[in-house]
């Protein structure tokens, strides 16, 4: 039973002793760790050739196994920026939808509080609720609705394992107020306010998935004031700011969910248009997982290059 089994602090130890038996020194205590979210992988890109210790998660003892087309389940190691930051990446993430426990999906979170990780920047690729997002915009969060938390499923259920933190952490300061400010300063620096992919400041919705949204579901979700919905980072934040980790989280707004009522509430058009007009207008703006991808890659670049710099400014004071 779970009350019986090793606690998360004996397994997070566990595997943080082996991930360091595997690094050089200079590796063993990385500060800072980037989460890359669904196509969001080259992000690794930013990181020093040398010295560099690529780990497949299936590797790695106790670590969950990503089964998601387009993760490709690596904890990387290097060092980032003029100051030779360390850093540990985790390319590919456990969803709670591939069937993980909500305790395997914040494990490798852990793990990277037990290397001495002080900062998480947590990137992934979301639906836009506000409708000022477009397709490639980038959201620095600012808050969330951790929805299925708020009916019990929480990733610090359970005995409070004292080790991490406290039986009852606030998260009414959960997306740190200084990298959120720098994240801003970045853009700028790097003239990204020049062109048209737009920076926001939003609020995260968290589902189960794995299936998209419905229409009614998104004006929910929009009503309760989200501006992006995924199926992710929630339960990171959590386990992160529970053990102390300050956190910084981006949205690739990846698509545009659909907030029209479609045929429903419209009771004219399924009696008025033809079989082909009524399907063309319920295809327009239908997520699917190809277009999430192609949206990542192209704005993956600015995403890394502002990663980039919030890391080397951060390191300069
Ligand atoms: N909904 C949930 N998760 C997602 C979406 C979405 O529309 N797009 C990318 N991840």
């Amino acid at each position: 039973d779970t009350l019986a089994a090793p606690n998360a602090y004996v397994r997070a130890s566990e595997t943080a002793d082996y991930v360091r038996s595997k690094l050089p020194e200079v590796l063993q205590k990385p500060k800072v760790a980037i989460v890359c979210g669904s196509g969001l992988g080259g992000l690794v890109d930013t990181i020093d050739a040398e010295p560099k210790v690529e780990l497949a998660y299936s590797t790695i003892p106790n670590f969950p196994r990503s089964t998601v087309q387009g993760h490709a389940g690596n904890f990387v190691f290097g060092t980032i920026g003029p100051q030779k930051t360390p850093v540990a990446l985790l390319v590919g993430r456990a969803h709670f939808y591939e069937g993980h426990t909500i305790d395997l999906v914040t494990f490798a979170t852990r793990v990277c509080r037990l290397l001495g990780v002080e900062t998480m920047i947590v990137t992934n690729a979301a639906g836009g609720l506000n409708e000022n997002y477009e397709v490639g915009d980038i959201v620095c969060l600012n808050d969330h609705l951790n929805l299925a938390g708020l009916v019990g499923i929480h990733p610090l259920r359970g005995p409070n394992i004292d080790e991490f933190g406290v039986r009852f952490p606030p998260l009414s300061d959960a997306y740190d107020l200084d990298l959120r400010r720098r994240t801003h300063e970045a853009w700028k620096k790097l003239g990204l306010d020049q062109q048209k992919r737009k920076l926001h400041e939003g609020v995260y919705a968290f589902v189960g998935g794995p299936s998209y949204e419905t229409r009614a579901e998104c004006r929910m979700l929009r009503s309760l004031g989200a501006d992006v919905v995924g199926m992710s980072t929630v339960p990171e934040i959590i386990v992160a700011r529970h053990a102390g980790v300050r956190v910084l989280a981006f949205s690739l707004v990846t698509n545009k969910a659909v907030l029209d009522a479609g045929s429903r509430g419209n009771d004219e058009a399924i009696q008025t248009m033809s079989k082909s007009e009524l399907e063309e207008h319920l295809n327009k703006g239908k997520a699917n997982h190809q277009e999430v991808l192609d949206a990542g890659r192209e704005a993956a670049k600015d995403m890394q290059a502002l990663v980039k710099q919030i890391l080397s400014d951060l390191h300069e004071g």
